[in-house]
């Protein structure tokens, strides 16, 4: 066959159903800047070992910059009977260079090791977009965070009212976890920035090849310390798509409300035009649909993650052609995310929140019974007893069909001679909000701090 990298022990070409199975140029051709790449610093240990002189490595350095520059023209690409990346641009390397030339480049690695590599290359390329997609979203957050400081929500537990909360408090929760992926992607790459190249196709190469050299030309911290590894391991893919998961189910997440709070029922947002979509035949739907395909994607993201895994359980090392399945998922987790994120930072950045709605309810269905309790402790009473004695203004309220508020002193006294008229100033959103000042808490002056430490946290990252 044809520009094939294997043959010399066969008497025929592979069948035609053998070579559609094989093929993998219909998605590791985005691979090919980084193939090239690697051939670049192939070259020059192979020049460094003696295995190539000074006028060699000229001509194939000249060749491979002519092989990329056709390649990103697009004037260069992979033909029919190219099996994958690597197969193609020996190809296109040899047309460029010769045989006798071109033919010297493979010695002393193996598409086992190339890959390896080349994939760790464009994960740490496109994990620094997908952190600088999520740091988007984070400062759409903390944008809107800080525009509506002071503005009270209910904060619900089982969605159901449960403490009042500052809305800021709210979103930056979700700023918070999404940081944690910015995190967790920066502390991927120290384990992604470590070179298979060299590592043969599973033993290593008895060449006299620098695999250190290697790995600093193309920005990694080191090589492996182990060939077999370097060929066999797929973890670093899969922490990766793991992160990738992670981000999908914390967007997911923020969607989720945003969905939620867009609806009539709840009216606590308006979504801006440019992020709403309408119905083919209801003339007066706008529709949340960025949320709807980030909760969508965040189901695709995990059938990426569990796929990968999948492929690689079963799997005795080194080597096995199961490890050509590593590639798309994590492709699609990446172009995902990189399609996603934009969008979902977009929708954030330009809600409009209903924030008189969110304030007038924020008390509203008991939510200020455990500040009576927590009042009743701080007077000195047990807090077992303080929350039966909570509990019994709320059933009182309840049976009335009025608010805690609406509750007269004489009720209270009724109730407990510890509930004197003083339980009032705890009795509102404010009161319930600013006595909960320490770290963490949803006072205000708590949320200003945390707000300080969280730009702190995402000026590291
Ligand atoms: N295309 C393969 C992959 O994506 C690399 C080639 C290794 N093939 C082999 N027969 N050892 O993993």
């Amino acid at each position: 066959v044809q520009g094939a990298l294997w043959g010399g022990r066969f008497a025929g070409g592979p069948a035609d159903a053998l070579a559609a199975l094989s093929k993998s140029t219909h998605f590791d051709w985005r691979l090919a800047g980084y193939d090239i790449a690697g051939s670049r610093a192939h070259a020059r240990v192979l020049h460094t070992a003696g295995l190539l002189d000074d006028a060699e490595l000229a001509g194939m350095l000249s060749a491979l910059d002519q092989l990329d520059a056709d390649v990103r023209s697009g004037a260069y690409a992979p033909a029919e009977s190219d099996e994958d990346v690597h197969g193609s641009l020996e190809r296109g390397l040899i047309e460029r260079a010769g045989p006798a030339l071109g033919g010297k480049l493979r010695a002393g690695r193996s598409r086992n090791d190339q890959i390896a590599t080349l994939g760790r290359m464009y994960l740490r390329d496109h994990a620094r977009i997908i952190a600088a997609g999520v740091l988007a979203t984070v400062d759409a957050l903390v944008e809107q965070s800080e525009k509506h400081l002071g503005v009270a929500m209910p904060g619900r537990t089982h969605l159901q009212h449960a403490q009042p909360v500052l809305l800021s408090h709210h979103l930056l929760a979700h700023a918070w976890a999404l940081l944690r992926d910015v995190q967790r992607l920066m502390d991927w790459d120290k384990r992604a920035a470590v070179s298979p190249y060299g590592s043969g196709a599973l033993a290593g190469s008895s060449l006299g090849l620098d695999p250190n050299a290697v790995a600093a030309e193309l920005g990694f911290d080191s090589a492996v310390w182990n060939s077999i590894d370097g060929t066999a391991s797929r973890d670093v893919y899969a922490e990766f798509s793991w992160v990738a998961a992670m981000i999908g189910v914390d967007l997911s997440r923020i969607s989720e409300e945003i969905i939620i709070w867009a609806t009539k029922e709840f009216s606590f947002v308006t979504l801006d035009d440019a992020f709403s979509t309408g119905s083919s035949i209801m003339p007066q739907k706008k529709n949340p649909d960025v949320a709807e395909l980030a909760r969508g994607k965040a189901g695709r993201l995990i059938g990426d993650l569990t796929g990968l895994l999948a492929t690689l359980k079963g799997l005795p090392l080194a080597y096995n052609r199961d490890l050509q399945e590593d590639k798309e998922p994590v492709f699609d987790a990446a172009d995902t995310l990189e399609v996603l994120l934009p969008a979902v930072s977009g929708m954030i950045a330009t809600l409009t929140f209903n924030t008189e709605r969110m304030q007038a309810l924020a008390p509203q269905g008991f939510a200020l019974a455990t500040d009576i309790a927590e009042w009743l402790v701080r007077q000195g009473v047990p807090f077992r007893e303080a929350h039966e004695l909570s509990g019994a203004a709320v059933k009182l309220a309840e049976g009335r069909g009025v608010e805690l508020w609406d509750l007269t002193d004489e009720d209270y006294a009724g109730i407990s001679e510890h509930l004197t008229p003083e339980v009032r100033t705890v009795l509102s959103t404010e009161g319930s909000l600013g006595s909960r000042s320490a770290q963490g808490g949803t006072a205000q002056s708590a949320v200003e701090q945390q707000l300080a430490a969280l730009k702190l946290e995402v000026d590291k990252a």
